[in-house]
């Protein structure tokens, strides 16, 4: 069932977002070489606890995984496409580091993914800069696509012709989801679509798109041995990014922005 939202439902969820805008921000100034991954995992608990809000990851099981997720952030680092869980070892200038997080806030759920180079942008090798900036653009294009009357083909077709435009890979059978009361809802939404085929949008739906960029351009991925930390297949290095939207009389509203 696809529940519709009212738009003080969305201020709800967009309260949510901002503590997740401003928790990925954070932690974005904080990944710098030799900090641990768990270390930024516990400065997030600290920044979500301290903003009321409850961390949605931790303890989250759904079914395709073996154990309850160990963290509050996933931290997804070069050839990890999401779902990398925080651990000890440290980051290095030039490290590809996509940091996912959702919180609830009184019920709602916001969930949103940031990716950049550990560093600066002077420590990144060109074709990582070239990688998220196209993760990006996939992102807005979703983003701009989704006005009322058009439909979730036309989503997954414009995120689409941005990544395969520019020779990146998709990672297979993994998209957005549904958000509200709980983080995974539906629909599914797809990183590839048909135009003008699929649930036409309305006012009211609230939704993740995520686009998940492979560099070599093969959409193929496997598991870490843990269940969770998935990786692209050949090695090569993946950007994530993802923001909830809801969808308004006037178009798409981002309630992950500061
Ligand atoms: N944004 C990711 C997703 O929608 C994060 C889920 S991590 C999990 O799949 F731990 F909560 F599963
Ligand atoms: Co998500």
């Amino acid at each position: 069932m696809i529940e519709l939202k009212t738009s003080g439902e969305m201020d709800a969820i967009a309260a949510a977002g901002v503590v997740v805008a401003r928790t990925l921000a954070a932690l974005r100034g904080h990944a710098r070489p030799d900090r641990r991954l768990s270390e930024l995992d516990e400065l997030a608990a600290g920044l979500v606890r301290d903003a009321g809000a409850k961390p949605t990851f931790l303890g989250y099981h759904p079914r395709f995984a073996p154990t309850p997720y160990p963290a509050v952030i996933c931290a997804s680092r070069n050839d990890v496409v999401v779902h990398g869980i925080p651990g000890r070892e440290r980051l290095r200038a030039g490290d590809l580091l996509s940091i996912d997080l959702a919180v609830h806030v009184d019920g709602w759920c916001a969930d949103s993914a940031i990716s950049f180079v550990v560093g600066g942008d002077d420590h990144a090798a060109a074709d990582d800069l070239a990688l998220i900036d196209a993760t990006e653009r996939a992102l807005q294009a979703g983003i701009d696509a989704a006005c009322p009357g058009k439909r979730l083909g036309d989503i997954g077709a414009a995120v689409a012709a941005i990544a395969r435009g520019a020779g990146f890979g998709m990672v297979a059978d993994h998209g957005g989801h549904g958000v509200g009361r709980s983080m995974h809802e539906a629909p599914h939404v797809p990183n590839e679509g048909r135009p003008g085929y699929g649930l036409r949008l309305r006012p009211g739906l609230v939704f993740a798109i995520e686009p998940m960029l492979t560099a070599s351009g093969l959409d193929e991925y496997r598991y870490d041995p843990d269940g969770w930390t998935l990786r692209t297949a050949d090695g090569s290095r993946a950007a994530h990014v993802e923001h909830t939207i809801g969808i308004t009389e006037d178009g798409p509203r981002i309630l992950t922005a500061s």
